[in-house]
Order: structure tokens, then sequence, then C-alpha cells
């Protein structure tokens, strides 16, 4: 059965719910990210957020950063309901830069114009996949972002024996990222990294007609 993600939404909206307390904890590092992030040849910094459910942990960020305004993003989201909210917020905000597409972020076409990005998001993804495509997706990062450029990605702690975020940070590792902050709240069960490309980037065209995921 396909989860309800509209609903999986309201929980962000519960004052102090483990979802909203990660939300803040993407915040931060989306901050932080955009402030130390190299900017590009015109100044400017991009994102791609994969499976960006209604943008909240992106869009206010941007609105009020010094440097958000100039950040062109694509926000990536199959669900055309939170794909329209995302899309509101954003014209709300005043976000010129901000290109919500409604489409399946499991295919790297939808957003691999982007590329390569200075903050890569990949929120709410990695517990909702295969290990396989785990593996996949984070062998796909380096030709996703920029040199120097951010991941900022969340895992849940999960019912297993080992913590899974254990084997991303492993997997961010052996790809050429270093690990620049991660989070894991003794009294909740999401985990946050960031990490930071330090191996030569892949250029992004390889990436072209690949399949890094599907929700299972
Ligand atoms: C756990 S939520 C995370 C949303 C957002 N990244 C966040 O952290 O608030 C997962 C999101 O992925 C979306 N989704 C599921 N499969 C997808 C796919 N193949 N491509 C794009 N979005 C997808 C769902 O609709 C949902 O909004």
């Amino acid at each position: 059965m396909t989860r309800d993600w509209l609903r999986w939404h309201e929980d962000y909206d519960t004052a102090g719910s483990s979802l909203a307390r990660r939300l803040e904890v993407v915040r931060r590092h989306l901050g932080r990210a955009l402030t130390e992030a190299p900017a590009g040849p015109d100044g400017s910094r991009s994102l791609i957020s994969l499976c960006a459910g209604d943008g909240r942990d992106v869009l206010p960020v941007l609105a009020r950063h010094a440097a958000g305004r100039q950040v062109r993003a694509v926000l990536a989201e199959l669900d055309p309901e939170l794909a329209g909210r995302a899309r509101s917020a954003a014209g709300r905000l005043g976000l010129a830069g901000v290109d919500v597409r409604t489409g399946d972020a499991g295919l790297a076409d939808v957003y691999l114009d982007a590329a390569p990005a200075h903050v890569v998001m990949v929120c709410g993804v990695f517990g909702n996949i295969s290990r396989e495509d785990v593996s996949r997706t984070i062998a796909a990062l380096p030709a996703l972002s920029a040199a120097g450029g951010f991941v900022i990605w969340t895992r849940g702690r999960g019912t297993q024996d080992t913590d899974p975020s254990m084997a991303i940070r492993a997997g961010l590792r052996e790809h050429g990222f270093a690990e620049i902050a991660f989070e894991e709240p003794a009294d909740a069960r999401f985990r946050v990294g960031m990490h930071r490309l330090i191996a030569a980037p892949v250029p992004a065209r390889r990436l072209s007609g690949e399949r890094l995921f599907a929700f299972a």
C-alpha cells in the first residue's frame, strides 16, 4: 500500500513532534550550506530537492537567507497536491528562482538540467527505498553536486539492530563526500546528515536515462 504523504506532512504541524524537530535541523543545515557553498560564476547558487514534499524545508530558508533569492532551485515531487502547495508557497514568498516539477525524482532526467547543484536535498527518501536504491542514489550524488557542494539528507533510526544511517554515512564517504554534520538526538529517532563533495565532481550527463530509485 502506498503511504498517504499528505497525512504524513500533517505531523509537521504538531509542535515538538519528531518531524517538527527534524525540520528545524534540516533548515539550520540548509542555511549553513547556503552560506558556505561556493557560488557559481554569476554569483548564484543552485539547489535540487529530491521528493520535495510541500517544500517547507527549503522555501522559508531561501526566503530569509541573504543569498536565498539568488538560488535557482528545482524541487521534484510526484504528488500533484504537494507539488502544488510547494509552488504556491514559492509564489507567496516571492521566490522567482524556484521551479517545482511534478514528476518522478527517481528519474534523474527530471532535474538533470539543474545539476551540478550547490545543495542537494535528500530528505525523507532513504527510509522509503531499497538498500540497492540507497546505494545507487548515493553513487549518483557526485554527478548531481557541484565541487564543494553540500548534500543534506535524513534517515529514520528504524527498529533494526544496526542504525541504517551508518551505511549512508559510509557510502557518502566512499563516494567522495566529507561529513560536515551528523545529528542523532538521543531522544528522537531521526538522523540528519550534511556532507560536502571533496572529490572531483562527475559529469552530470552520466546520469542521463538513469533510474536511481523507486519508493518501495
Ligand atoms: C517522507 S516524504 C518527504 C518530503 C520532504 N522531502 C520532507 O522531508 O519534508 C516523501 C515524499 O516523497 C514523495 N515521493 C514518493 N515517491 C516519489 C518519487 N518517485 N518522485 C518524487 N517524489 C516522490 C512523496 O509524495 C512525499 O512527498
